[in-house]
């Protein structure tokens, strides 16, 4: 009996990622930092769609977390055969708003927890006759986005990490896919603290999680390396593509008021 592996399934995408699975019938294993919120779902997807759900309350910045989530599933016996690495957040404002430490707790999450993770677990994603990674990068990853910055640059990270992987392990049973949501209505943009001008955008263009994690599930079984949800989204990283990226950060940095 093997497992999904999901990060920052408490809520947002993760969570809808996690119901997407639960009804197909597969089984969970869930990690975020909020317990409460997590056995609420476990309880829930269990019953609806009889399927076996575990979870693990822990908080990602710590620089142990993914050896503390391995040896959680050794000890529990678990078999995974599918790892999605989804927790992640952003912090709006300058650069120089936030502390040293601030910029490296969301690095930590963003980048080094879905790397050090993937290394952990490929041994085991190796022993089952397919497995899957799902990574969860962002429409941000495709330029810089000036106050959002860090945040921007660890989604570029993962994508270019995503995309190095899916070749390298071509050859093998586990396929590699990144997806990049845009706007989405998530608590992403409450943690962020993002302005009332980047909410406002985000009201008239943001996908649902429930739209984003079956297109992203949906990839990932399918085995496409890369997509971008949605339309806009897809037309917008065109657009960066195309356009200077002067004008591109500009209009980014207007959007997060950093004009
Ligand atoms: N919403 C968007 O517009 C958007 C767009 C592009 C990409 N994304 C990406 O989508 C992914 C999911 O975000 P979301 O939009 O669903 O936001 P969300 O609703 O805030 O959910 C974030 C998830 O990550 C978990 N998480 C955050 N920090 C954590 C930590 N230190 N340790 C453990 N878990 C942590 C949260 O759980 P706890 O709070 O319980 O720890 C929650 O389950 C992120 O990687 C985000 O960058 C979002």
């Amino acid at each position: 009996m093997s497992y999904a592996l999901i990060t920052g399934a408490s809520k947002g995408i993760g969570k809808a990622i996690a119901t997407e699975l639960a009804g197909r019938k597969l089984n969970l294993l869930l990690v975020a930092r909020t317990e409460s919120l997590l056995s609420e779902l476990a309880t829930d997807l269990c019953k609806r769609f009889n399927i076996k759900v575990d979870y693990l309350a822990i908080d990602l910045s710590s620089v142990n977390a993914p050896s503390q989530i391995v040896a959680w599933i050794k000890d529990k016996g678990y078999v995974v055969n599918i790892l999605v690495n989804n927790a992640g957040y952003g912090l709006s404002g300058t650069f120089e708003g936030y502390s040293a430490n601030e910029h490296r707790d969301m690095m930590q999450v963003n980048m080094t927890v879905p790397v050090v993770l993937t290394s952990l677990m490929i041994p085991e994603l190796k022993k089952q006759p397919k497995s899957y990674i799902l990574n969860i990068a962002s429409a941000a990853a495709y330029q810089a986005v000036p106050g959002l910055t860090v945040y921007a640059a660890s989604k570029a990270f993962l994508l270019s990490f995503s995309r190095g992987l899916q070749y390298e392990l071509r050859k093998t049973n586990i396929s590699v896919t990144v997806v990049s949501p845009g706007g989405t209505d998530t608590d992403f943009a409450n943690r962020a603290k993002v302005g009332t001008k980047a909410v406002k955008a985000g009201e008239k263009l943001n996908m649902t999680p429930e739209s984003v994690a079956k297109l992203a599930v949906n990839a990932m079984f399918a085995g496409k390396t890369e997509i971008i949800t949605g339309f806009i989204n897809k037309l917008g990283a065109l657009l960066v593509w195309l356009l200077p990226k002067k004008l591109t950060e500009t209009t980014a940095a207007s959007i997060y008021n950093q004009d």
